[in-house]
């Protein structure tokens, strides 16, 4: 099966060939859509979740305004969204900006927050603009398996990086959500960001027009990692599309 991987230079860093880096930035890949000439994004409405620190989430929808979106932030303090919002607006770009307070701490909240946008996704979804959904999850999971008795941690002890794991659950989350919706045209994807870049791709990309139940990273569609790698060079573990353990979740 023929790879998506349109930006496959984004791996060029991978290979260390002196000075310079290949990868396209999100900027450059909204140039290479076609996106920015004629943003035909105006009234389109795109959500980026965790907004308020970091790098990913701001520059995504940093990204989002060149195309002429309206953008909605999240974040669980509103005073910090708003200072991002403040930041987007001084763009001057059209599309508005706004702030929506959300805690997504626990496993349920998750799905909670897709059936609140349910009945919104589908209405504005067509044949030819398909409503998108792209989970932002991690590599860890490949460490992981679902604790199906202590999902918020409630029965073990929390650490950070075990919840980071627990990222595969997002993944099933977006694999069962795919085949549940295609027909009404959402399509749900999850994503290993590891920059902007690939998430940007992956919310505007028309590769991604009437595509889902895919794991994407490093701006390709992602391939089962072997299980003799020595190193992990991407890709994502057998547990990410494991059915019964999706169908049980
Ligand atoms: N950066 C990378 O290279 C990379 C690579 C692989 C995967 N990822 C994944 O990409 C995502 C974003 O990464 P990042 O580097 O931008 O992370 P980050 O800098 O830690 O930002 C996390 C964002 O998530 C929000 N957040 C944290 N806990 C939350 C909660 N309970 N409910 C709602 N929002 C919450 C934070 O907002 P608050 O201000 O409310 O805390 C913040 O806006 C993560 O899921 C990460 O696992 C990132």
């Amino acid at each position: 099966m023929t790879r998506i991987a349109p930006y496959a230079e984004q791996r060029e860093h991978m290979n260390v060939k002196g000075p310079g880096d290949a990868r396209r930035t999100a900027t450059q890949i909204i140039e290479h859509q076609g996106l920015v000439a004629h943003p035909s994004w105006a009234d389109r409405v795109v959500l980026t979740t965790g907004c308020s620190a970091g790098e990913l989430g701001p520059e995504t929808a940093k990204a989002m305004r060149l195309i002429g979106a309206d953008v909605y932030i999240t974040s669980r303090e509103r005073s910090k969204g708003q200072k991002i919002t403040n930041e987007l607006l001084a763009d001057g770009k059209p599309g508005k900006v706004e702030v929506i307070s959300i805690d997504l701490g626990s496993f349920k909240s998750h799905s909670l927050l897709f059936n609140l946008l349910k009945d919104a996704l589908l209405a504005s979804a067509s044949p030819s603009f398909n409503s998108r959904i792209f989970v932002v999850v991690a590599a860890a999971h490949h460490r992981a398996e679902i604790s199906f008795d202590s999902l918020d941690f409630d029965k073990t002890e929390y650490t950070p990086l075990g919840a980071h794991d627990q990222s595969l659950a997002d993944i099933l989350f977006a694999n069962e959500l795919d085949p549940r919706y295609q027909c009404q045209n959402l399509r749900a994807s999850s994503l290993d960001p590891s920059g902007t870049a690939s998430t940007v791709w992956a919310a505007v990309g028309k590769e991604w027009e009437v595509r889902g139940g895919l794991y994407l990273d490093e701006c390709a569609d992602g391939w089962l990692t072997p299980d003799d790698a020595l190193y992990y060079h991407g890709g994502y573990a057998p547990q990410a599309f494991d059915l019964r353990t999706q169908k049980k979740l």
